[in-house]
């Protein structure tokens, strides 16, 4: 039958639907695989498992292509903002003016973080990671939210809108501070005239007598980076919100493990990578090319490069190294580590070993150059991703916890430990 298929295990065939996507991707439905045939399926790194079936993004990692409940990252990038294009991923509509304007006062209204959570900082190591920070912060927030953070599903939903406008706003509040508790310097209260992104970058560098002013375009730059990055798929940190979220864990500690997740150096972690590797060429004195060597021999990974997804040019990448060039000729900064990133694509894209990987640039490969320009530390890169993504995180969560049929995620395994089986018969005692 066309919208099935058939799976020969030994002498027998077991026949399973199929489901199609809107765009025309097909998945076997082996969800009775094992009660049919004993067998389970054996996909580690899960590159071609269907873990839901999710209306938020889509991606055809063949075509470069990136949509938001079905608008194309470019034209998102172009027209919409960081707030709306959240609004959009969340609720599944681009929102009119007036519930534009609602949601963002919304989050305007819960930038400040309870006085009490002040004191967690006092607690924290100067040389704290931020991503270690962010990740406790984040969790104890629903300490403060006890009504949004019960772990009963639908006492959890009913509180949901303002659950989701007071994590967009306080996680870029809990960043601003980390970044000023590491600095030993005093915190800034946001300012509810500024817009999202700007906010951020006064409560990052505003100082008495001395509030920030944003004379080089860098909060658009910024709610731009922030944009690209609000969801994508069930990537290694939203395939973690959404694990812990399947156990009826809520919301608050479902993005916390999101951002333990984000944190890896092959994943979130990727973007302070490629600026340290861009550095450590830079200092060198080479141009890219014996780091390109090392790579294509295995002695190191090409950070910012490849994607488990893309097999063609992450169109956020594009667009990011447009805009990095954007703000650093708006700053009149030359930043020799843009040089060499463009020489590294450049080589990169016309080199074999790459050409045949498939590997190109991916999100996290310009983007620290942009974040560097508006005078982001680079230890805290990841914790801008993290602000970024929320929204997807936050979709996927009320994805699950709305989905009465959702079931929780338990993987399976192929056991291939030891074999002893008898307490007492262990000879090497
Ligand atoms: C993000 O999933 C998402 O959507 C993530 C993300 C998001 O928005 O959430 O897009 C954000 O995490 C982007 C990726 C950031 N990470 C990096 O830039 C780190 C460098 N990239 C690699 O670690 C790697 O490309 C991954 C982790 C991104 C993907 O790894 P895969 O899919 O497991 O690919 P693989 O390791 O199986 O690689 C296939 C081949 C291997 O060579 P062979 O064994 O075939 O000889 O390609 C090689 C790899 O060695 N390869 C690289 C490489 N990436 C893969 N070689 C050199 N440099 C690289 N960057």
């Amino acid at each position: 039958m066309e919208n099935s298929g058939t799976i020969r295990i030994g002498n027998e065939n077991f026949d399973f639907p199929i489901i199609e996507g809107i765009e025309g991707e097909r998945a076997l439905d082996t969800r009775t695989l094992r009660a049919k045939s004993g067998c389970i399926t054996f996909d580690e790194g899960y590159g071609n498992t269907g873990s839901c079936l999710s209306e938020i993004s889509f991606i055809n990692g063949e075509k470069g292509i990136l949509r938001h409940r079905g608008y194309p990252i470019e034209q998102l990038a172009e027209h919409s903002s960081f707030l709306e294009t959240a609004y959009l991923v969340i609720y599944g509509q681009l929102p009119t003016a007036d519930k534009l304007a609602a949601f963002c006062a919304e989050v305007r209204n819960h930038s400040s973080i309870h006085t009490g959570m002040r004191h967690h900082f006092e607690g924290f190591p100067s040389n704290a990671h931020p991503m270690a920070i962010l990740s406790s912060m984040l969790n104890s927030l629903g300490a403060y939210y006890p009504e949004m953070s019960s772990n009963n599903r639908e006492q959890d939903l009913a509180h949901f809108d303002e659950s989701a406008a007071l994590l967009i706003s306080k996680v870029r509040t809990i960043a601003a501070m980390t970044f000023r508790m590491k600095q030993g310097l005093p915190f800034v209260f946001p300012d509810h005239s500024r817009r999202y992104a700007e906010n951020f970058l006064h409560m990052m560098f505003s100082e008495p007598y001395n509030d920030y002013q944003d004379t080089s375009g860098a909060s658009n730059a910024l709610d731009l980076f922030l944009l690209l990055h609000a969801d994508h798929e069930q990537n290694c940190s939203t395939s973690t919100v959404r694990m812990v979220a399947s156990g009826g864990a809520n919301l608050f500690a479902s993005v916390s493990a999101g951002v333990c997740a984000l944190w890896g150096p092959s994943h979130g972690g990727a973007n302070m990578a490629v600026i340290k590797m861009l550095e450590e060429i830079h200092a060198a004195g080479d141009d890219g090319s014996r780091f390109i060597k090392d790579a294509k021999e295995g002695k190191a990974k090409l950070m910012g490069f490849g994607h488990r997804v893309y097999k063609n040019y992450d169109p956020r990448a594009k667009i990011l190294g447009k805009s990095s060039e954007r703000v650093l000729e708006g700053l009149g900064i030359n930043d020799p580590l843009l040089d060499i990133a463009k020489h590294l694509e450049r080589a990169a894209l016309e080199d074999e070993y790459f050409v045949k990987r498939k590997l190109y640039p991916n999100v996290d490969f310009y983007s620290g150059i942009l974040l560097k320009a508006i005078g982001i530390p680079v230890e805290m890169f990841t914790v801008m991703f993290a602000i970024g993504r929320m929204p997807g995180w936050i979709a996927n969560w009320k994805e699950i916890a709305e989905n009465s049929k959702s079931r929780i995620h338990r993987p399976r395994q192929v056991y291939t430990g030891s074999a002893i089986r008898d307490y007492l018969k262990v000879d090497e005692r």
